[in-house]
């Protein structure tokens, strides 16, 4: 059987961006160098001394791990040495990280990631994520800057995430449908396994933090109550699946059909999850798999961005499942526009 692997794939495809002359495919490159040196070091998680915190406290406001740390400086240091890239914005870091060196100087591209998405669960031994938006830039020369990150998610050219999970798959799209690697750890290469993903349209799976249920708007409280009850005909109550790393739920979900909601809370009046670099990334995916990703009200990816921290509310997953999760929020929790 004719094994193609992502270095291949990418090469392959270079023909349907005319404009990027290759840069964009030397820019996949390095993310997966990052992703293979992460996942090795995942893999050995607990055998190491890179479990536990570091002590510091990043923007969000949440203890920094370790692994978090690791990943982080791997993924800069990857984009950073391959030079397509003149800024790179991460949840962990407060501020961009502009690049300013001779290799990148001539740098098409900013990079947004969530180096290590479900930290919670590092130490437990359950799946985690890294999550990559890529846009072109619009300043014209030098070093990036933070105007270069404040556009929609409908400019990202490419977006992906990478699970280490009981293997560690690479998903990507380019805005022409979504393709998964795994990787092979005899040859130490992401071969392609999931050419062309769609998702089905619905699925019998709703994600959520019900611990948080009662700070939960009333749509999203009668949603969830709707998809425990008894119903033939749509194969209700559908079940509930939540791991609390957003990656992987939400792969989870992009295989076998399903919801993932992470709404606003009384809490987090804004919603938990990040605009620039978790939600408009997924919502790139889960799109170009024939899915949906909005904030409940509006299509995420045409949301404003204007902060680097940016938080939204999202409703993420099957096309039927996401229209009746967002008709209980119209009815149930439309906000009064005064
Ligand atoms: P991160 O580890 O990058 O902070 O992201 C965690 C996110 C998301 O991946 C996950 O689904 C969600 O936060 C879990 O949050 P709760 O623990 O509040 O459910
Ligand atoms: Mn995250
Ligand atoms: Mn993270």
């Amino acid at each position: 059987m004719k094994v193609t692997t992502l270095g291949q794939f990418i090469i392959e495809r270079q023909a349907d961006f005319p404009y990027a002359k290759g840069e964009l495919s030397r820019l996949l490159r390095d993310i997966s160098i990052a992703a293979k040196i992460v996942h090795r070091e995942v893999n050995k998680a607990g055998l190491v001394d890179i479990l536990g915190e570091t002590g510091s406290t990043n923007i969000q406001g949440e203890r920094v791990k370790k692994l978090d740390v690791f990943a982080n400086e791997q993924f800069i240091a990857a984009l950073k040495a391959g030079g397509e890239v003149c800024a790179i914005a991460s949840e962990e870091n407060d501020d961009i990280i502009p690049i300013d060196s001779e290799i990148s100087k001539n740098a098409k591209y900013v990079v947004a990631m969530d180096p290590l998405d479900g930290s919670s669960n590092i130490d437990v031994n359950v799946s985690v994520g890294t999550i990559f938006s890529i846009y072109r830039r619009t300043s014209l020369s030098g070093p990036g800057n933070l105007e270069d990150f404040m556009q929609r998610g409908t400019e990202q050219v490419a977006a992906g995430y990478i699970i280490y999970g009981s293997s560690c798959m690479l998903m990507y799209t380019t805005g022409k449908g979504v393709n998964g690697f795994t990787l092979d750890p005899s040859i130490g290469e992401f071969c392609l396994s999931h050419p062309d993903m769609k998702t089905p349209m619905n699925g019998k799976v709703y994600s959520i933090n019900e611990g948080n249920y009662l700070h939960f708007p009333d749509g999203v409280k009668k949603y969830i109550k709707y998809c425990q009850e008894e119903d033939k005909a749509t194969e209700r109550p559908y079940s509930s699946r939540y791991i609390g790393s957003g990656v992987a739920d939400i792969h989870r979900n992009l295989i076998t059909g399903g919801i993932y909601i992470y709404p606003t809370t009384t809490k987090s009046p804004k919603g938990k999850l990040r605009l620039l670099y978790e939600c408009n990334p997924l919502a790139f995916i889960v799109e170009q798999a024939g899915g949906k990703a909005t904030t409940g009200e509006k299509r995420i990816m045409e949301v404003p961005v204007t902060e680097l921290h940016q938080r939204t509310p999202l409703f993420l997953g099957s096309q039927h499942m996401v229209d009746t999760a967002m008709a209980f929020m119209q009815q149930f929790s439309t906000t009064e526009k005064v």
